[in-house]
């Protein structure tokens, strides 16, 4: 089984993309429901919490584990990868979403020009940033904290105009750098793509990143046949939550296209 972690439902974007990019694979969704948003906690909560489901993920059997989450991604995958892992799970893997993303966007830039757009703790760790300056020293890039767009999103608002309002805002910045390439740096943001792109226009291409983790995941799986051949596959997915409120559970549906049954979780 492919294991897909995030602090909420906004994983469920990444999980559209690899059931479209790769769909053989059993996958098992895990939204830490009850103690979401992770955006604005600390560092060392985002670590506990993000430990606790890649464990309860890997006890359910998964060989490989995505941290959807890009505030986990940027504040806990790390120190997960080199040091929690290698003592506790010596033979899986967990991957992030930022990595994949940066390299797409550094070879994909026309003028070296980045914005990052993510949840106030994605933005403070700096980690698109270091990442992206580790392929390219030379690049100029600008980053806004969003911290109103995930609980809009969450509300099923995703075509009122107060949510476009909100967004032009948080881009206003970012256009008057007159940047090229704006990466979408949290999972929910991705539900807004079309209306990013249309604040954003032409000259400023907005990342697919949901899809480019997919297809970075594909491209993973047939470079490490030992982790591929662990990974179970069929099409019985399970989605996992830490809670369970209506809201959720329709949004949840809404966003996959398709009712999906959610099993409450203690971690
Ligand atoms: N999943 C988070 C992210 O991608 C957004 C929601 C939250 O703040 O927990 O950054």
């Amino acid at each position: 089984m492919i294991g897909i972690f995030d602090s909420g439902i906004g994983g469920l974007t990444v999980v559209k993309a690899i059931r479209r990019v790769l769909p053989a694979y059993q996958l098992m969704y895990l939204g830490d429901t009850a103690r979401t948003p992770y955006g604005n906690r600390s560092q060392e909560k985002i670590y506990e919490f993000t430990v606790q489901a890649v464990d309860y993920l890997f006890k359910q059997g998964c060989g490989l584990v995505i941290v959807a989450c890009n505030t986990a991604s940027a504040e806990a995958l790390r120190k997960l990868q080199q040091e929690w892992l290698p003592i506790h799970y010596p033979d899986r893997r967990v991957l992030g979403v930022i990595r994949p993303v940066v390299e797409v966007a550094v070879s994909q830039s026309r003028y070296g020009r980045l914005g990052v757009l993510g949840t106030r703790a994605t933005v403070n760790s700096g980690a698109y940033e270091r990442e992206l300056r580790a392929l390219d020293p030379k690049l100029k890039i600008w980053q806004a904290a969003a911290p109103l767009l995930v609980p809009l999103i969450e509300e099923g608002w995703l075509k009122r105009p107060e949510t476009i309002k909100i967004a032009r805002l948080y881009l206003r910045e970012l256009k008057t750098k007159k940047i090229d390439t704006l990466i979408l740096g949290c999972t929910h943001y991705p539900m807004l793509h079309k209306k990013f792109q249309s604040i954003c226009g032409k000259n400023i291409k907005v990342l697919d990143v949901a899809t480019i983790v997919a297809e970075k995941l594909k491209d993973y799986l047939n470079r490490h046949p030992e982790t591929e051949q662990r990974l179970v596959k069929g099409t019985d997915h399970r989605f996992l939550v830490t809670d369970i409120t209506d809201i959720f559970a329709k949004t949840a549906s809404v966003w996959l296209g398709e009712d999906i049954r959610l099993e409450k979780v203690n971690l």
